[in-house]
This record gives C-alpha cells, sequence and structure tokens, in this order.
C-alpha cells in the first residue's frame, strides 16, 4: 500500500528520504529532536494560552506548532507535535504534565494485577487526533520538508508506566523483568500492538518518515535488551513492513544504546541515531555500509559560540561522511538552547 492520501502538495525537498535510503544528496540533510519543544519562545506564548494535552489533541495547534520551527529555521524535516506519552494515556493512565517538572502518571503500574486496568481494545481509535494533526500538517507544510511521525518504543513507555514519572535508575521497572518476566512480556505485548496500530495509522494519516525513541535504553544491560527489548522492536519494523509499507523509512534512536548497537542493525530500521557519546567513526565500523547514522553533537554544544558550533559540527560532518547520514543533536534539544545557535548548527551543516 503506498500513501493513502494522494492529494498532498509535491514534495520540495527530500534530502532526508534520500540519506535514509542511502542515495546521493546535494547537501546533508538536518534536523533536531524535540525541534518543536520549549526552547522556542513562541511555543512559550502558545503554552501560557493552552495545556499540553489540549494542544497534542487539537489538531489545529498540534499544526500550528509543528510548522513553527519550520518557520524559522532551514531545517529539511518536520516531527509532528505531540508526545510519546499518549500511548499510556490511550491505555487508560493518567499523565499530567507538570511544568519544571516533566510529566507524572499519578497511579504508575505496581504490580503485575494492575495490568487488568488497562483499555486495551481499540487503543489507536483514542488517537485519532495525532492522524488528523499528521494530514492537516501534511497539506500545511506545502510540501516544504518531508513529515516525521514518532512513537516510544515499548520498554521506555513501560518504564514511565512503571515508574510514574522520570527516574534516576529505573530501578522499579527493571525488577518487573527480573522479578515477573512473563507479566513484563505481556505489558511489553501490549504497547507494542498499540504501537504498531499507532505507527500504521500515522503512516496512513501522511508521515513520511517513522522515528521510534528508545530514550531509556541506557539503563538495560545488554542481556535485558536481548531478552525483552529487541523483540518489540523488530516486530514494530517487521509489521510496518508485512503491511505494506515499504518505503517508508524507519529511524530507531536509542539513547545510551552504544552496548547494543550491533544487536540494532539486526533489527529491521534504516536508519539508528546515535547520542553525542559515540564516536562517529566506531559506530560506522558497528553498523557496516548499509544502514544510515543520524546524531550525534552534543546538545550542550549549542551554549558554545558561533564559530565554536561552526567548527564542532563541521569534525561531527567529517567524522560522519556525505553517505548515509543525516544530522541532529545527540538527544532532543534542551529548553535553555540559544534560539540562535540551532541557526548556527543547521548552517554549518548545510554550507560548512
Ligand atoms: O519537535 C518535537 O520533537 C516536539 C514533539 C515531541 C515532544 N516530546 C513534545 C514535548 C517529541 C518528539 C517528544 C518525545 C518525547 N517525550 C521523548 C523522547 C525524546 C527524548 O527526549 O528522549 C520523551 C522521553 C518524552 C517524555 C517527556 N515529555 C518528557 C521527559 C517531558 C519533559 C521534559 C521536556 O522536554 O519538556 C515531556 C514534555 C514535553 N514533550 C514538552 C514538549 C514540547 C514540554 C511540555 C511543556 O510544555 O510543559
Amino acid at each position: 500500500m503506498a500513501d493513502t492520501h494522494q492529494n498532498f502538495p509535491t514534495l520540495k525537498n527530500d534530502r532526508i528520504l534520500k540519506a535514509a535510503r542511502g542515495e546521493p544528496v546535494d547537501k546533508i540533510p538536518v534536523w533536531v529532536m524535540r525541534q518543536a519543544g520549549r526552547y522556542l519562545p513562541e511555543f512559550q506564548a502558545f503554552r501560557k494560552e493552552h495545556d499540553f494535552f489540549e494542544i497534542c489533541q487539537t489538531p489545529k495547534l498540534a499544526c500550528e506548532i509543528t510548522l513553527m520551527p519550520i518557520r524559522r529555521y532551514d531545517l529539511d524535516a518536520a516531527i509532528i507535535f505531540s508526545d510519546i506519552l499518549v500511548i499510556p494515556q490511550a491505555l487508560g493512565m493518567e499523565v499530567i504534565m507538570k511544568p519544571t517538572v516533566g510529566p507524572v502518571l499519578p497511579e504508575p503500574l505496581k504490580e503485575p494485577s494492575d495490568l487488568d486496568k488497562l483499555n486495551t481494545t481499540d487503543v489507536v481509535s483514542r488517537l485519532k487526533y495525532v492522524g488528523e494533526a499528521i494530514t492537516l500538517t501534511r497539506t500545511n507544510l506545502e510540501g516544504k520538508v518531508p513529515l516525521i511521525g514518532f512513537a516510544g518504543a515499548p520498554w521506555t513507555i513501560m518504564s514511565y508506566m512503571i515508574e510514574g514519572g522520570g527516574s534516576k535508575t529505573m530501578a522499579n521497572s527493571k525488577k518487573w523483568f527480573y522479578k515477573y518476566p512473563e507479566e513484563s512480556r505481556k505489558l511489553l505485548k501490549i504497547i507494542t500492538d498499540a504501537t504498531i496500530d499507532y505507527l500504521v495509522m500515522q503512516i496512513k494519516s501522511g508521515a513520511q518518515l517513522i522515528q521510534v525513541f528508545e530514550s531509556h535504553c541506557e539503563y538495560l544491560s545488554l542481556d535485558l535488551f536481548n531478552t525483552f527489548v529487541a523483540p518489540t522492536l523488530q516486530q514494530i519494523s517487521s509489521a510496518i513492513r508485512s503491511q505494506g509499507f515499504k518505503d517508508i523509512p524507519l529511524i530507531l534512536f536509542c539513547k545510551g544504546g552504544l552496548f547494543c548497537l550491533k544487536e540494532q542493525t539486526k533489527l529491521g530500521y534504516d536508519v539508528l541515531g546515535i547520542d553525542w557519546t559515540v564516536n562517529p567513526n566506531m559506530a560506522r565500523e558497528i553498523v557496516g555500509p548499509n544502514i544510515t547514522l543520524q546524531g550525534n553533537l552534543d546538545p550542550v554544544a549549542l551554549h558554545a559560540p558561533p564559530a565554536q558550533i561552526e567548527k564542532l559540527t563541521k569534525s561531527m560532518k567529517n567524522a560522519f561522511g556525505n553517505e548515509r547520514y543525516i544530522a541532529n543533536l545527540g538527544h532532543g534539544i534542551y529548553p535553555d538552547a540559544p534560539t540562535d545557535a540551532v541557526q548556527s548548527f543547521i548552517n554549518a551543516v548545510h554550507n560548512a
């Protein structure tokens, strides 16, 4: 099955699609994880008027924010405005976005019997607003750049559902793997099934690439990754491909995932994101020539003076090379990032 919406405006900039597929590009494509976030003053102003999830659930508002960084910067992709925690919400859990604290799930899963409380029937029917936001945004982008859809990876979502928010160690959620292995698999399956339907819905609505965020990869051991987590990531890519979406590039970003980078190459993704701790040459050696790499400037480097940002970006580009490379930060941009620094970064990728 190809694009279900044939009437979208013609795409004018397909650099990121080409790089994901290993085709030559005129310039290295660049986007920024969390590019529509709190570092943008226009986003902050918007947030004074609207609740976070109200924005996510209102296609017109989500579209407006998605376009903010595209209007401001010469980026090569847009990413739909939403959050990875809409999945626990659609499974029936309450999620509150607390300013300065971050996401809080007031009633986290405490024991396996809590799984019975989850609403697992037709989860995607409660996420239709994301599809509508994607379709509207594809139209309003006027073909300027491709639109990325996304979801959290199942382990990252599982850890939020058990921890109830951020955690230094993820010990409560990792405990499930050791104490309740079967129930952990059951929970991961519930999340994986919902995520597959959700991502397919995003593609049908107009998403042109998909990124899966495994933001909590760094807490795992290789054994836990291989035993519990890798199968869920593989199932997501296989299901998208087997439902006919062969040409949609799939990006996997495992934060802190150097320890399992080799294993990631076997999971069916076209692009692997790496964080700033990973040496690009080492990453290329591990993944081989047939996978595109994405990353990996330290988000904090945006506080350096413009000339230094240019120098760091240039050396990053040289290390990755021009082929099979998408420039990005090594994690989401932080709320205190100077807005001008983002333009310095993008210019250095495109021109330096
Ligand atoms: O351009 C974009 O990338 C915006 C869309 C987007 C958001 N969250 C909006 C958001 C995306 C792609 C995400 C992904 C996300 N959300 C991840 C994976 C990326 C990563 O950083 O590892 C994770 C772990 C979350 C969970 C989450 N949501 C956290 C930890 C926080 C608080 C910290 C923060 O960055 O603000 C959020 C809140 C959130 N998600 C905000 C935005 C714009 C700020 C909320 C606010 O306005 O109060």
